[in-house]
């Protein structure tokens, strides 16, 4: 299945279940002209290592008639942050009293009460200087549409290019960040806390002030499929599927009676 050879472990207690293989995992994308193979080696999993059909029996898509996630071969790869869709969104900031926007999928919501949202942004962003200029920035959210636009933010440094006019700025009560009325959510956040990372800086921020376009409410609720967000997955932008299930309920048939 993968390219390049497979050594069996020495240890005769690891070689019965592991195997060492040599893979060629690509740098960045094939299609890139700096496409750099990189040698890994890589441990795996052979046999199975847990009992059959305790979690996880249900049929995989796209596999072969019967495959199960609990029968499925794990094979470790090289440590990195665990791939999962991040939900895209577009900071904006006043640097030194210009709009100026970047894009960002490092977003997330670390409380509902108080409102509390992180972006993780490297350090050598100009929008940086900006957040900690004013202690605001702002939380957009591009719905599928502004996908270019959207790009763009993440592809030129306002330290270079003015971004100050590919949106339409407004502000809420106080001018202290930008937001985008393009956008059809919209949020001002205060920084409460910035956490220093060796090559980002977390700004967590406070919700203080919360813009939707009323389209795009369904009973007072901001309505997703309204929104229309982009996801980021791996190098490719998605858009949301349908709905899987309701939270709080879909597991309720598991609870002990
Ligand atoms: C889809 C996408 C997601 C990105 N996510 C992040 C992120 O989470 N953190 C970050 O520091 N940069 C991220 N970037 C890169 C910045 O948006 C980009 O470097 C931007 O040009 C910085 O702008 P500035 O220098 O004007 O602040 C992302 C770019 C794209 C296209």
């Amino acid at each position: 299945m993968h390219p390049a050879g497979t050594v069996q472990q020495k240890n005769p207690r690891q070689s019965r279940n592991r195997q060492t293989d040599f893979l060629f995992f690509p740098k960045r994308e094939s299609g890139n002209r700096n496409f750099q193979p990189v040698l890994y080696i890589l441990h795996r999993t052979v046999g199975k290592s847990k009992a059959p059909g305790r979690s996880g029996g249900h049929v995989l898509p796209g596999s072969a008639p019967g495959a199960r996630r609990s029968d499925m071969e794990k094979i470790q790869i090289p440590n990195q942050a665990p791939s999962t869709p991040m939900p895209i969104v577009i900071a904006g900031a006043l640097v030194k009293g210009k709009e100026n926007y970047l894009t960002i999928g490092a977003y997330g919501v670390m409380s509902m009460q108080p409102p509390l949202v992180y972006i993780s942004s490297m350090k050598a962003h100009f929008t940086n200087a900006g957040i900690k200029e004013t202690g605001y920035f702002s939380i957009n959210v591009p719905p599928a549409a502004l996908i270019k636009e959207t790009d763009y933010c993440g592809l030129v440094s306002g330290r270079t290019t003015d971004k100050s006019r590919i949106f339409t700025g407004f502000y809420g009560k106080e001018k202290h960040a930008p937001m985008i009325q393009e956008c059809p959510v919209n949020a001002v956040c205060k920084v409460v806390k910035t956490v220093e990372l060796p090559n980002n800086e977390v700004f967590i921020g406070e919700v203080v002030e919360y813009y939707v376009d009323t389209p795009c409410l369904t009973d007072n609720i901001p309505d997703p499929k309204k929104i229309d967000p982009l996801l980021l997955a791996g190098h490719s932008y998605r858009k949301l599927g349908g709905i899987a299930g309701t939270a709080f309920s879909a597991g309720k048939s598991l609870m002990k009676k």
